[in-house]
């Protein structure tokens, strides 16, 4: 309904709920629980140059409050995305954002020129996976780096620019500036935050990377504190993410400064999750009597 349409960087969004990336896949196995047209955007899978088999070993770990993963950028590679994802998800009216990751600054400018006139919605700079040796995370935690990449994308591209933050810095605002200054369209945070899991009984790091991204519950109270930290930095909207299981967790995203969010963990946990926060978000508004999801943005009250 129109009181849950948003409007990111010049993306039209039926509701402000989308997907994280990485957990979602390309949208295809979730179609037969939940309408894909119900989505306010699907972000897909990190997606590489070329084809890439990922890190050895056991890739994710359970935790009592959330998720420790350390895929290292499975994907099939921008040209089988193209040729065989994209049209499938191009059947469906809902924005498809691309979430690219690069060894080098060049390689994030030359997939960001191939997707110009693919038909996707907008590319999203993954410049904050903990899980890869080359590229990743070292991006996204110095500013300078950080910077390059954005500009170098943006001068491949007209498609909107989101930039993907991660929570392994000290200063989220000062990184926030920096690649608003570069040229960026939107920020996404957070991504996962370093963590480690040990084996007791064999003594043995759980993941076989040793060690991981932590996601879902757990990190959440960072997820809403970096969120609010960015928002109040930058003037491009954010898009909120980190432990969002239920519409409450979704609300209080928006109230910390969130134009949109988006729902990671949660997927795994109840295929149905995306949708049915969206119908909670709703039923908050129409509670609060609020006239559109645009009301809750940065309604946090700090004198309450
Ligand atoms: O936690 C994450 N895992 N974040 C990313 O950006 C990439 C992913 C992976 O493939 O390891």
């Amino acid at each position: 309904s129109d009181m849950m349409a948003v409007e990111i960087a010049g993306i039209k969004m039926k509701t402000p709920v989308m997907t994280a990336s990485g957990t979602f896949g390309f949208g295809l196995e979730y179609e037969e629980f939940v309408d894909i047209n119900q989505i306010g955007a699907i972000v897909v899978k990190g997606t590489t140059l070329l084809p890439r088999s990922g890190n050895a070993g056991v890739r994710i770990a359970e935790t009592p409050a959330g998720m420790l993963n350390s895929i290292g950028l499975e994907n099939p590679g921008v040209e089988a995305f193209l040729a065989a994802a994209l049209p499938k998800l191009a059947q469906y009216d809902v924005p498809v954002i691309v979430n690219i990751a690069g060894n080098t600054v060049q390689e994030y400018g030359e997939l960001a020129k191939r997707l110009e006139t693919s038909g996707v919605a907008a590319v999203e700079l993954n410049i904050s996976c903990p899980n890869v040796k080359q590229g990743g995370i070292a991006f996204g935690t110095d500013c300078d780096s950080a910077a390059a990449v954005v500009s170098t994308v943006k001068a491949s591209t007209s498609l909107p620019v989101i930039v993907k933050l991660s929570p392994n810095v000290t200063d989220i605002a000062a990184m926030a500036q920096t690649v608003e200054a570069a040229g960026a369209d939107a920020i996404s945070l957070i991504n996962t935050l370093l963590g480690m899991a040990i084996n007791i009984h064999t003594r043995a790091p759980v993941l076989g990377n040793v060690v991981g991204g932590l996601s879902g519950p757990a990190v959440k109270p960072v997820a809403v504190r970096m969120v609010w930290q960015a928002a109040n930095a930058v003037k491009i909207p954010v898009i909120g993410m980190g432990g969002i299981m239920t519409a409450e967790d979704a609300v209080e995203f928006m109230l910390a400064g969130a134009s949109a969010v988006a729902v990671g963990t949660a997927n795994f946990v109840n295929p149905c999750a995306i949708v049915e926060i969206t119908a909670g978000i709703k039923a908050y508004l129409v509670a609060k009597g609020l006239a559109n999801v645009g009301q809750l943005v940065g309604g946090v009250n700090l004198n309450g």
